[in-house]
């Protein structure tokens, strides 16, 4: 495992759209589990591929981190798609490892429902609420190349 560069504020990476993975092989294995160590090194609660410069579909987080005092959760999202969005939506402080120092109010879903697939191609999905839907937006659109400031200024 390494912990990858993350690619910062101004880099254009952050603003491509990332493409599907098709294949899962030890490349894509290594890269996500190398995306977690960078996230856990780096005190953050999601990364995208495109953060560390690699224009796939993959997402890595962990919200128990953060809340449960160190206990890790690591979970890796092949291709994650949102498949439902609640009505209701909260406001939540974000920031984003690659804009550090930056935080800043977006309002996002309160509840999600994610369709993905695992490292052993099973298709898998997950109903988030709160912070979990909120990291998931967030790292959902960094596949899309938008980052949260992206959001705060259109909702201004
Ligand atoms: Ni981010």
């Amino acid at each position: 495992m390494a912990i990858r560069e993350i690619r910062k504020d101004g880099d254009e990476i952050l603003s491509k759209k990332c493409r599907e993975v098709e294949v899962i092989d030890d490349k894509v294995k290594e890269l996500a589990q190398d995306m977690l160590e960078t996230m856990y090194k780096n005190d953050g609660i999601g990364l995208a591929a495109c953060q560390v410069g690699i224009l796939k579909r993959i997402v890595v987080y962990d919200v128990a981190y953060i809340q449960e005092d160190g206990k890790r959760e690591g979970h890796i999202l092949i291709n994650p798609k949102i498949i439902s969005r609640s009505k209701s939506m909260i406001e939540v402080e974000e920031g984003c490892l690659s804009f550090p120092d930056v935080y800043d109010n977006v309002i996002r879903h309160e509840k999600v429902t994610v369709e993905y697939t695992d490292l052993d191609g099973k298709k898998r999905k997950i109903n988030a609420k709160d912070i979990e839907a909120v990291c998931l937006q967030h790292e959902i659109d960094h596949l899309d190349g938008i980052v949260f400031l992206d959001r705060v200024a259109e909702q201004k």
